[in-house]
């Protein structure tokens, strides 16, 4: 027997826009719909047409442009509303209707206060199911397919939650939402609900239930998954589970759920998973909402290891920490990120990647810089590792090592530095002061070592992004013969490197004569 498939109603455009300081234009909303078809997903809720005429517009345009996928419209169970939603999905080759009303006492009680809807609770009761029978009427004048939600049904009474359904199917409703709109149910606890409705509700066969999860205790996605092990075989969610307060089920997590556990679940949905990782940053840039880097799925953390054990485990073999792979959901693939905790073989495994082939012995050196790099960065890139290969491999013999350096400067005072270099025969220190810092590190180093060789050339960059760097500076000196050398220097701390651009540069110098006046290298 073939694994039943669940229908992917994506309300990213229509709940996932109530999220807070959150507005899609008419055009931006055609752009997620178009992804959101490539995706895969069965349905399309639009927008709410009665409540602005850009609603309205992004409905009907939806219901123009968009083939292939069900173009939903929402509405309360007003017949204005429904009516604006007929109008909006006139042109769409598929269409659906999806209006409803709140079902919990609170909801009854509060909503229709109003005393034209009965005088008790018990009455508003009952008209809200009168009222909620002729809204599926109507809403049946312009489509076959009416979608009726109950609001609040995670805190409604479960008895009035099935008389109200069972009305609204021989109104003529085709899929009912039951909503955990405050999002207050627990897994086991909404998962019973849609059970029973499946199990009370006599004329259910005659419709398919829909889950709609909100995530105010974080369980929105759990809450649908528990809803589709209980008979729904329709999921509302959202692309990076945005929306209302904390949000709606996410999609991704949903489908890869149900795809990874195939096992568990038995179900299937038609979702091409490889558009989430582009779906969910179009997403996200187009409502502003940055994506966690540890969200599940999507986040730039979900395929990323980093400590010792883990590298160590996944280089081995992948499945020991991956559960999915990076490429199955369109994610760059997965990444060892460096830090202090990532250990030898994964900074190893990195430097092979670069190209690099190094003897045991240049591999722990180059480790123990990268230790000292990773201290004081959260992440070592590709470029601070080749900065602190370059600045290893190029190394001559150091016969001036700088071994201390402190650079004081600010607005208002004379910039100083005071350096210790080290030669063979001891240490030398000195302090001066200078047009700026580093000329002041230049100074000192100059007469520290005795040697007042021509800066021809100076400068710095920084060769990783963020505001801990690793900056890397160059600087071309000459000597009295007006010979070029060439050095680099590589830290966090710009001053510092600067200072080890310029030891390395006399160091190469120095080198030079002793080789008998050689140039080592000339060219920045
Ligand atoms: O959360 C909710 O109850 C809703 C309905 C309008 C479907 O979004
Ligand atoms: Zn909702």
């Amino acid at each position: 027997m073939s694994a039943d498939k669940i229908q992917i109603f994506d309300t990213t455009l229509r709940d996932g826009e109530q999220a807070a300081g959150s507005r899609l234009g008419v055009r931006e909303k055609l752009e997620i719909a178009r992804q959101l078809s490539r995706l895969g997903v069965d349905i399309i809720e639009a927008g709410f047409p009665v409540s602005s005429p850009k609603d309205f517009e992004a409905v009907e345009l939806l219901s123009r442009e968009i083939e292939g996928v069900t173009i939903c419209a929402l509405s309360r169970a007003v017949a204005a509303d429904i009516e604006a939603c007929g109008k909006a999905i006139a042109k769409a080759k598929k269409s659906r209707i999806h209006t409803g009303l709140g079902v919990s006492d609170i909801h009854i009680a509060g909503k229709f206060s109003d005393a034209k809807y009965g005088l008790t609770l018990g009455k508003k009761k009952v008209n809200a199911i009168r009222m909620a029978v002729e809204a599926v009427k109507l809403a049946r004048s312009f489509t076959d397919s009416v979608e009726f939600y109950c609001e609040d049904s995670g805190r409604a009474d479960p008895e009035y939650l099935y008389e109200m359904l069972e009305a609204v199917i021989d109104a003529g409703a085709t899929v009912l939402n039951i909503p955990d709109t405050t999002g207050y149910a627990i897994p086991a606890e909404y998962g019973n609900l849609i059970k029973s409705i499946g199990e009370k509700v006599p004329n259910i066969d005659q419709a398919i239930i829909s889950v709609h999860c909100h995530d105010d205790l974080g369980m929105a996605v759990a809450n649908s998954l528990a809803g589709v092990l209980n008979g729904a075989r329709q999921v509302e969610c959202t692309i990076n589970g945005v929306g209302e307060r904390a949000g709606n089920a996410a999609m991704e997590e949903v489908v890869m759920a149900i795809r990874t556990r195939k096992d568990f679940f038995d179900v299937v949905t038609d979702i091409n998973t490889k558009h989430f990782y582009r779906t969910s940053k179009m997403v996200a840039e187009m409502l502003g909402f940055e994506v966690a880097a540890n969200k599940a799925i999507v986040g730039s953390n979900a395929f990323a290891h980093s400590s010792g054990i883990h590298v160590d485990g996944f280089l081995k073999k992948r499945e020991t920490y991956e559960i999915m792979k990076p490429e199955d959901v369109g994610s760059p693939k997965s990444k060892v990120v460096l830090t202090a905790r990532t250990g030898r073989h994964g900074v190893k495994h990195r430097l092979e990647e670069l190209g690099y082939t190094l003897s045991k012995e240049e591999l722990e050196e180059i480790y123990q810089r990268f230790l000292v790099v990773a201290d004081k960065k959260k992440e070592v890139f590709d470029d601070d590792l080749i900065a602190i290969i370059s600045d290893q491999v190029r190394e001559v013999e150091h016969v001036y090592e700088l071994e201390y350096l402190h650079v004081s400067c600010g607005t208002g005072i004379v910039p100083t530095a005071s350096v210790k270099i080290k030669t063979k025969d001891g240490t030398i220190q000195k302090a001066t002061d200078g047009d700026g810092p580093v000329d002041a590190a230049y100074q000192a180093i100059r007469e520290a070592t005795g040697l007042d060789p021509k800066i021809e050339k100076y400068s710095i960059r920084a060769v990783t992004e963020g505001k801990e760097a690793l900056g890397e500076a160059t600087v071309r000196i000459s000597n009295a013969d007006g010979k070029a050398f060439l050095g680099r220097g590589v830290s966090t701390d710009i001053i510092e490197a600067s200072a080890k651009a310029y030891v390395d540069a006399i160091n190469r110098m120095v080198s030079a004569e002793m080789l008998g006046n050689e140039e080592i290298t000339l060219e920045l």
